[in-house]
């Protein structure tokens, strides 16, 4: 079973990507054969400065890395560095009505933000489905909003079977993410463009400081709460073993206790969790060249697989390339 993903380097990752979208990811490493990027042409359709560009990216390289992923285990390279998905979302571009991406919701989304309309954001859909396709990955584990992505990229596979009469791309199928809705601070889904994240990687103070100012209701002290309406709740209970998630619960029936308390307690089980990570990252980082050396290496499993789906493509629709010049 071969499993695909990529995250987007357009920003810092926060705890909402990694519960809602990395753990699944580096779980999935221990039984399938698994390939994620760091997904660079894609956050050029909205940051558009090199310096935020080359660091964004090389962060997600040691977010991914400090929180467990094993290269040993798994794949995890750049996307620019597998030209062979440009080539093929040129083709894909080619059979690919206008209709479809124009009833892409996360577009319709980004314009609403006031994300400039370009090309390539009207694109997104087909160079993500390059990503997937290239590979002829089975599984592409996403969040709920990447769903339709993954739907427009069977649709756009069997757009180019059809057309070409053949079966040289693979459909793949989603699969949803367990963790559905990390909360940020003020209650809504956690994401960077609301401004209500919780680091990954802060120092125990400031992460602390973060949790103590998510957003709760105004039930007294002594009254009982219902933890199943409590954002504090819904964190404590993503990232506590079973018995805590009990106990905490409990607490919360019994009343009298504040929120204030059970946001120490979620401090503390998110700083057992982040710890390790944190100092695996510190380490990381003074060691540019054992990152590269993952990406690299990973880059080229990956490109193996890619210029044969490529080469088969350009079979399909009649598109000849000199053999001896390199790719
Ligand atoms: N669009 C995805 C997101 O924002 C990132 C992504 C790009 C991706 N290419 C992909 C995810 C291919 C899965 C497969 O989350």
């Amino acid at each position: 079973m071969r499993v695909l993903s990529g995250i987007q380097s357009s920003g810092k990752l926060h705890l909402g990507n990694y519960l809602g979208a990395m753990k699944q990811h580096i779980e999935l490493q221990h039984d399938s054969e698994c390939f994620f990027f760091i997904a660079n042409f894609h956050a050029l359709t909205t940051v558009h400065d090199p310096e935020l560009i080359r660091a964004y990216t090389r962060d997600v390289a040691l977010d991914y890395l400090a929180l467990g992923l094993d290269p040993e285990k798994a794949c995890l390279f750049r996307q620019s560095d597998i030209p062979e998905v440009t080539e093929l979302t040129w083709i894909l571009m080619t059979v690919t009505g206008k209709g479809l991406l124009e009833r892409a919701t996360s577009y319709k989304d980004k314009l609403a933000k006031g994300i400039n309309s370009s090309m390539g954001l009207f694109c997104y859909p087909v160079l993500m489905a390059a990503d997937i396709l290239v590979y002829r990955s089975d599984l592409v584990p996403v969040g709920k909003d990447q769903v339709q992505h993954i739907e427009m990229t069977q649709d756009i596979a069997g757009y180019f079977n059809n057309t070409y009469h053949c079966e040289v791309l693979k459909r793949p199928e989603p699969k949803l993410n367990e963790a559905m809705i990390v909360p940020g601070v003020d209650g809504q889904k956690m994401s960077k463009s609301y401004g209500n994240t919780i680091n990954l990687f802060d120092e125990p103070g400031p992460l602390r400081k973060r949790i103590m100012s998510i957003k709760t209701d105004s039930t007294p002290l002594e009254a009982p709460k219902n933890p199943q309406n409590c954002n504090v709740f819904a964190l404590y209970r993503l990232m506590a073993s079973a018995e805590e998630v009990q106990a905490l619960e409990e607490r919360y029936l019994a009343g009298g206790m504040g929120y204030g308390e059970a946001k120490k307690q979620l401090a503390v089980v998110a700083e057992r969790l982040l710890a390790p990570a944190r100092e695996r990252r510190e380490r990381l980082v003074t060691d540019r060249d054992y990152v590269e050396d993952v990406l690299a290496t990973s880059a080229r499993k990956a490109r193996g697989i890619a210029r044969q789906v490529v080469a088969e493509v350009y079979d399909a629709c009649g598109i000849t390339t000199i053999k001896d010049v390199p790719r």
